[in-house]
């Protein structure tokens, strides 16, 4: 039997989306706190932690591994690690869901473990590519075996003891690097991970909290080298997830879009690995104000406020791609309504997300009625200041297009219906219920 999918309309803001709000915890910190957690010496506090698809996985992930997690006061955890040697045979295979961080970085935590894991995932996970994780970790001194080739889920690892490596990677990934990172934890001598151009160092900011040490360099042509060395153990007591940048990103560029608009996002995560959205909005001409208000812990976490815009047309080049990976289906639906001809190129990568992004963006955009171009890695879109006046918009079960067209609709003159639209719980559970704190409306 077919699962009930439900539509639901995004109606226009007529009135502008108005108000302050603050956004549940960042997902890629809240995938780390747990991982991390699990091999910590001791318990750790993650305070405002996501509850969402995403990181559920992972917290029924260590626990399958046999680590003891309790939710507290509702949005806090506490992860009662014992070190790698706490860590236990999972007694049946390991199933992410949808969950891409979790199934890249959890074989990094667990080669170096004397058990067999299995990993698999929904159907978009069974079609992501593994191999740029499973042949590294090989070659560090993990068994590992996958459908494909050793190239995709469901992939298996015997861990084993491990040597450091120097590996580059093929292409930007934060969840490459986290992953043998993670393994580099228990390698023995130096990891170093060369990335083409800066991902977020989420990790890196997390095991040097934890008492590690994790060594940053710029490497020819643009690239950066991370390396580490193995820590005996992992100090971890608090860690505080700030609002995820990537799902406020949804509701700053619908503030800039709706005309009469004024939305101020409070206790968003503001690494500056994470919000490349802003620069690019900013040269689009985007009325933007970002504050930091509290830079204590690994992660800055501030405040930004965005007042509607007329927008201008930009380019994303390639060395910024990685610091707005997840955020450029927005970018693309902004400059859908900028004045003048947007570019994007080197964004393959979009490809091999939840769903191929640059096809989802080229058939809600084509659907509004902008023209775009579909290029092999990115889109040039020719921007219509004068707006749309709505569409149909199939999500393909990622979240993150689901939103998307959340935001033409608020924007749009007649509305958006976005199929599967409760697909948004993978990272965002609370999404449309935010959107009418600000004065959105659904049918
Ligand atoms: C993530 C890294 C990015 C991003 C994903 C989360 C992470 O993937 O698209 O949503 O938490 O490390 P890649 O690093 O593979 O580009």
């Amino acid at each position: 039997m077919n699962e009930l999918k439900r539509v639901v309309l995004f109606l226009p803001a007529r009135r502008g989306l108005r108000g302050r709000v603050t956004i549940p915890g960042d997902k890629s910190v809240s995938h780390r706190a747990v991982l991390l957690g699990a091999v910590n010496d001791g318990p750790l506090t993650v305070h405002n932690f996501l509850a969402s698809a995403d990181t559920e996985a992972t917290v029924a992930a260590v626990r399958a591994l046999g680590v003891r997690v309790d939710v507290e006061n509702g949005s806090d955890l506490r992860v009662y690690g014992e070190g790698w040697e706490g860590l236990r045979e999972p007694e049946d295979v390991i199933n992410v869901g949808n969950a891409g961080t979790l199934i890249r970085l959890a074989p990094g935590l667990v080669a170096s473990c004397p058990f067999l894991c299995v990993f698999t995932g929904d159907a978009s996970i069974r079609r992501r590519p593994m191999r740029r994780i499973l042949e590294p970790l090989a070659r560090m001194g993990a068994d590992v075996a996958g459908r494909g080739g050793d190239s995709l889920p469901p992939f298996a690892i015997r861990g084993g003891k491990l040597v450091g490596l120097h590996h580059e990677l093929g292409v930007a990934s934060a969840q490459v690097k986290s992953c043998l990172l993670l393994a580099g934890l228990r390698a023995e001598g130096e990891t170093t991970v060369v990335e083409p151009a800066a991902t977020r160092d989420h990790t890196e900011r997390m095991i040097a909290f934890a008492g590690g040490q994790v060594r940053r360099e710029p490497a020819a042509g643009g690239a950066w080298s991370v390396s580490l060395r193995p820590v005996e153990r992992l100090r971890l007591r608090d860690i505080r997830v700030p609002g995820d940048f990537s799902s406020a990103a949804f509701f700053i560029v619908a503030a800039l879009l709706v005309p009469s608009s004024e939305v101020v996002v409070e206790d968003v995560g503001l690494n500056p690995t994470r919000t490349g959205l802003l620069d690019v909005l900013v040269r689009m001409g985007a009325d933007l104000e970002v504050e930091m208000t509290d830079q204590s812990g690994p992660e800055p976490i501030g405040r930004v406020t965005a007042r509607s815009s007329l927008l201008r047309a930009t380019e994303v080049a390639p060395d910024e791609v990685p610091n707005v990976i997840d955020e450029l289906p927005l970018f693309l639906l902004a400059a859908a309504r900028a004045e003048g001809v947007s570019r994007l190129w080197g964004a393959r990568e979009l490809r091999a997300k939840e769903s191929d992004r640059l096809a989802s963006m080229a058939a809600l955009l084509g659907g509004l009625g902008i023209a775009v171009k579909e290029t092999d890695d990115g889109m040039e879109v020719v921007g219509n200041p004068g707006g749309w006046s709505g569409g149909r918009l199939e999500s393909l079960g990622d979240h993150r297009i689901a939103m998307v067209g959340a935001v033409a609709g608020v924007a749009s003159s007649e509305g958006v219906w976005v199929e599967d639209a409760d697909c948004v719980a993978v990272s965002f559970p609370t999404f449309n219920a935010v959107l009418e704190q600000l004065g959105g409306e659904t049918a």
